[in-house]
């Protein structure tokens, strides 16, 4: 291999690097034989000169192979996932993974965790008591096979290049750069041996990209690499800037999840997640009437028949299937309940997701250090969301909360994320964009 000085130093001036050079680096990196250091210095290279397409498809290649790759080809149908850039009240995949099983898709995927401003799947699933997110590859394969879904969390044998190289950016300021973020998420996905893969870009203030610029170049880059992977890859760019849906918090967000499984959702976590499972049939099979789609999806929420796909679900991965009848009886409840007022009277301006995200944590709702224990009760539910007029006194939001240590923080947060006025600016729209290969 080139030295790898010579490689930092050639990326630093802004050079495009060779195939065999770029996969020696991850391999070198994964096999322990190249210091941190080193590559500390070759990703800030990268953060500062990037790279074009042709080496982050060979990146991506390389990371996504530095572990195991899943080949669900003898499963019947079609494979295929949803991937979350990460919002606040995100509890799309709840929704979606029963909801596309019942438009007969198998759903192969693979979550996070919290961290962060931002909620994990992971930790929303955990709060259905039972429910199991630890499975072999073996087992996943059988719940895709058999129940049409399964939810699980990160391997160790998947990607590991990105374990090492996520845990690295995250102490050496490289994790905001777009073509890093993408082999990141990219080679995690396609491990998963999927057919095609749908993309919720979020963009707005409790989303990692805050400009639809930057999220369009991070949905097109993501796009671009599974082009050249020949999967389809496609994106919508969604509206984050106040939290999805009306709860943040495990629980309460299950709860909420269930209510829209049962046809009784907020419109717009029923909007996002039936346009996405749209899109993941337009991957699959090609969606000739859009709206005839959208329509038999919602008629799966009201009647039932995706919320039977969800009990399944829970079942198979060791959940209490009751939760799907009396959520309130199975779900963790807080303590105490404190409400959040208006200070004034006038419209709901705007509600920083990105404050309100870290108000629940403060609360336990969520984790700042990868270690940090959650509370899955405690959270926050709201009564008003953007554009709604209100009050003097008028209860804005619910604070679910378990600790009276933790409630001052909490406050002082959401006083700074809600903003009262006199009027309204123009509403960004729920669904920006759709990006989809040339
Ligand atoms: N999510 C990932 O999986 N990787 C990143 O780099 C950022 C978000």
């Amino acid at each position: 291999m080139a030295s790898v000085p010579e490689l930092i130093r050639r990326k630093r001036d802004g050079e495009t690097l060779g195939a065999d050079e770029l996969r020696e680096l991850i391999e070198h990196y994964t096999d322990g034989d190249l210091p941190d250091y080193q590559m500390s210095a070759f990703l800030m290279a990268v953060y500062f000169q990037s790279m074009d397409a042709d080496e982050l498809a060979v990146w991506t290649d390389a990371m996504l192979h530095s572990g195991e790759v899943l080949d669900l080809s003898s499963i019947a149908g079609s494979k295929i996932d949803k991937h979350s850039t990460g919002g606040v009240g995100d509890k799309v995949s709840i929704v979606l993974a029963p909801l596309a099983v019942a438009a007969g898709l198998k759903v192969p995927m693979i979550s996070g965790r919290g961290l962060g401003h931002t909620g994990g799947t992971l930790d929303k699933l955990e709060s259905i008591p039972g429910f199991d997110v630890d499975q072999s590859a073996r087992r996943f394969r059988e719940l895709v096979d058999e129940v049409g879904a399964a939810l699980i969390g990160q391997t160790d044998d998947i990607a590991p290049a990105d374990r090492e190289l996520y845990s690295l950016r995250d102490v050496t300021g490289t994790v905001e750069c777009i073509p890093l973020i993408a082999s990141s998420i990219m080679s995690k996905k396609l491990a998963e041996g999927i057919d095609g893969l749908v993309l919720d870009v979020k963009v707005g203030s409790g989303a990692f990209m805050k400009s639809l610029e930057e999220a369009r170049e991070l949905g097109r880059t993501m796009i671009e690499i599974g082009r050249s992977m020949e999967t389809d890859v496609r994106a919508l760019v969604t509206d984050m800037d106040q939290p999805l849906g009306r709860t943040v918090g495990n629980a309460l967000e299950i709860s909420e999840a269930i209510d829209a499984l049962r046809g009784d959702g907020p419109d717009d976590l029923v909007e996002v997640t039936v346009s996405l499972v749209t899109e993941m049939l337009d991957a699959a099979e090609g969606v000739d009437d859009r709206e005839a789609t959208r329509r038999r999806l919602r008629g799966w929420l009201e009647d039932g028949t995706a919320l039977e796909a969800f009990r399944e679900m829970v079942e198979a991965q060791d959940g209490d299937p009751a939760v799907c009848d009396a959520p309130d009886d199975v779900l963790a409840e807080a303590d105490y309940i404190e409400l959040f007022e208006a200070d004034r009277a006038g419209i709901i301006r705007s509600m920083d997701a990105q404050e309100i995200g870290l108000a629940s944590v403060e609360l336990g709702a969520g984790r700042m250090e990868k270690t940090d224990d959650i509370d899955p009760a405690v959270g926050l539910a709201f009564r008003c969301k953007r554009g709604d007029l209100v009050e003097p006194g008028e209860p804005l939001l619910e604070i679910h909360y378990n600790d009276h240590s933790n409630l001052a923080a909490c406050r002082r947060r959401l006083a700074r994320s809600i903003e009262i006025g006199n009027d309204l600016d123009e509403a960004p729209p729920l669904i920006f964009e759709r990006l989809s290969q040339p």
